[in-house]
């Protein structure tokens, strides 16, 4: 059985008090519960420190990206090594994400070895994927995501130490969100690929998130979704309100 996986990708927001604000109301909604998912915040590295400092339970906290060099240290000014997200006590990273791929020009050997780095330090990874709307309306989402997972996700991937989020690029910050059918094309095909590169066991294993546009009043029907074990959650992980409306339509 595959624990859902409720994840907030602050992206380049919020500044130290109203971070810290935001994080703790986090960890307060889930001290002393046994929830029936993980969860999970990757704030900007500025607080990723600070975050991780403030006491908490369960609730994992991830950084954005890792540096691509196999070196955990040496002269990669403005780089910061898994090995040192690793050491602020993050449990986590995104790799992958569109707006690297797209702003950062990330290919997915890039992004294969950043997750293998998250990996090797410990991390877990989140390997973003996903296809842009031209690549949709062309009728090629499969094979671009195919072609994604077989280029990004390293061969040692396990259940454990990945996470596969399936971004669609034009539903990311657009209010746009597939059908559910699209969703669920997609998340199988996704999972039949893993199955070709790790095999059976871990593929089916492995948690695939949705991302793009989740908010309260969509999650239940995208996380209710065949295969679909989580959301990826950009702008409505920046309000308490918005992140813990998604988080309890699994309760
Ligand atoms: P969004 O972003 O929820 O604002 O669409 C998702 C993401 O980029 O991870």
């Amino acid at each position: 059985m595959r624990r859902k996986l409720i994840a907030g990708n602050w992206k380049m927001n919020e500044l130290k008090t109203e971070g810290l604000e935001l994080a703790q109301a986090v960890f307060d909604k889930c001290a002393g519960q046994k929830l029936p998912f993980d969860v999970l915040i990757c704030p900007p590295m500025s607080l990723l420190g600070m975050v991780a400092d403030l006491p908490h339970e369960v609730v994992g906290v991830g950084s954005q990206d890792v540096a691509c060099t196999t070196k955990s240290a040496g002269a990669f000014t403005g780089d910061v090594s898994a090995t040192m997200v690793k050491d602020l006590g993050a449990t986590h990273t995104l790799v992958g994400h569109s707006e690297r791929r797209t702003m950062h020009h990330e290919t997915d050997e890039v992004v294969c070895q950043k997750a293998l780095n998250a990996m090797n330090a410990g991390l877990t990874a989140v390997v973003c994927i996903g296809e842009t709307e031209i690549e949709r309306e062309n009728g090629e989402a499969l094979t671009v995501v195919a072609r994604q997972i077989k280029g990004s996700v390293p061969k040692t991937a396990t259940a454990d130490n990945c996470v596969i989020a399936y971004e669609p690029v034009w539903a990311i910050g657009t209010g746009k969100t597939p059908t559910t059918e699209d969703v669920a094309e997609v998340h199988t095909a996704i999972r039949q690929e893993l199955t070709s590169l790790l095999g059976e066991k871990i593929a089916s294993q492995m948690r695939i998130l949705y991302g793009g546009s989740v908010k309260p009043s969509n999650a239940k029907e995208l996380l209710s979704v065949e295969n679909v074990d989580g959301a990826l959650i950009g702008g409505a992980s920046l309000k308490i309100e918005d992140f813990w409306g998604i988080a309890a339509t699994q309760l």
